[in-house]
């Protein structure tokens, strides 16, 4: 059976950079505060109507591919990671498609929504696939618009000064060679605290997303002429288009199963702490990854971070990091090299890759 490798790789973040003081201008809050919180200095903001999470991503797809040495007509599967799309529906993986100009229709689109792990759970539906033989050319990406649905008020302080806009892609391919590429992937769901960092609206649980807000209840055709628009009260009221996080709870969460999953990963494969040469986590809180790292006793050399520059920029984090890592040479062929996310759903996971 083949495994699967990393054949190329690629980022692309928005030019526009917003520092921790451009945000006291929206909200009461601090570059001390931030910084000392979470480590972010600055992250960045996409071009409204004309940068997506699907233009990001096609910016960082044609990067990886022309690493991979393909071009993109060759792609025959696409994985879409991101929890910030275009559309409601239709995902942004035939949206990515049509802006590369892929005009084979041979090929599959699939969507992942799994926030935070969304690469990993891509990396790891991807990986059957190609290790079943059916796909040779797979793009997996993972990219955010996060700047465009965050609540700029103190009221959502403690969320939208975390996030940041941003893409990355991977192109996997199958290698024969003994031992090298995905070594095991791990995933892990607990839906016990599903809304405790969760984005509600829109969405079913609400009825019907748009209502008379007086009459609860769907306007007829005459009550609401078509075009007009009637906004569900409870959405308005309650804000359940912001993001909402219980931000210890998840802290407390992330640093328990972060290195559970990294353990898991390294049991299976029968390797130690001491084995990883770079460990990519999920760049959620420099000060999550610092507590990793200290469970794992990890030399600072050992593990990427760069939440420094780009806030967390959920899906698109690791596959960027990585890539920034590999570029700098500090993941280099040979290297055993741990990915592990922990995010909303509860949902984490992790992988371990030979370069
Ligand atoms: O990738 C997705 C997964 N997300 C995460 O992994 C995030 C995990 N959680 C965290 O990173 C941290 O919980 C935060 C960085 C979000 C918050 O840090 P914290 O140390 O847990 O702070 P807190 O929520 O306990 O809030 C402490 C205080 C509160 O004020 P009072 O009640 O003590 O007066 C907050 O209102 O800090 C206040 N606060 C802020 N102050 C200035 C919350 N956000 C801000 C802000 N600026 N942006």
């Amino acid at each position: 059976m083949p495994s699967t490798k990393f054949a190329g790789i690629g980022f692309y973040v928005p030019e526009q950079v917003v520092t921790n003081k451009d945000l006291t201008k929206y909200m009461d809050t601090s570059d001390d505060w931030i910084r000392e919180r979470s480590g972010i200095e600055e992250r960045r903001y996409g071009k409204k109507h004309e940068e997506t999470p699907t233009t990001m991503a096609a910016a960082a797809a044609k990067i990886a591919c022309e690493r991979a040495g393909i071009t993109v007509e060759e792609i025959d599967f696409i994985v879409f990671a991101t929890l910030s799309p275009d559309y409601y529906f239709p995902g942004c993986g035939v949206l990515l498609q049509r802006e590369l100009g892929i005009t084979n229709t041979e090929i599959g689109a699939l969507d992942i929504r799994n926030q935070c792990s969304g690469f990993i759970y891509g990396l790891s539906v991807a990986d059957q696939f190609i290790k079943s033989g059916m796909y040779k050319n797979i793009l997996l990406v993972g990219a955010e618009m996060h700047s465009m649905g965050l609540d700029f008020t103190t009221r959502g302080r403690n969320v939208a000064v975390l996030f940041g806009d941003g893409a990355g892609a991977v192109v996997l391919q199958p290698t024969e060679e003994e031992g090298k590429g995905v070594l095991t992937t791990h995933l892990h769901s607990d839906g016990t605290h599903a809304e405790e960092l969760s984005l509600l609206s829109p969405g079913s649980h609400g009825g019907y997303h748009f209502e008379d807000k007086d009459k609860f209840g769907f306007p007829t055709e005459e009550e609401a002429p078509l075009g007009e628009i009637f906004v569900y009260d409870n959405l308005l009221e309650n804000k359940t288009y912001y993001p909402y996080m219980d931000g210890q709870l998840v802290f407390k969460k992330a640093v328990t199963k972060f290195p559970e999953v990294i353990m898991e990963a390294l049991a299976k494969t029968g390797y130690e702490t001491t084995d990883i040469d770079m460990l990519v986590p999920h760049q959620a809180n420099l000060r999550i990854a610092q507590f990793v790292q200290r469970t794992l006793k990890l030399p600072d050399e050992k593990v990427y971070n760069n939440i420094m520059k780009y806030g967390n920029t959920t899906a698109a984090s690791i596959p960027i990091a990585l890539c920034e890592a590999w570029e700098q040479g500090k993941v280099k062929e040979g290297d055993l090299v741990c990915l592990a996310a922990f995010g909303s759903g509860f949902t984490w996971g992790s992988a371990l890759i030979r370069w």
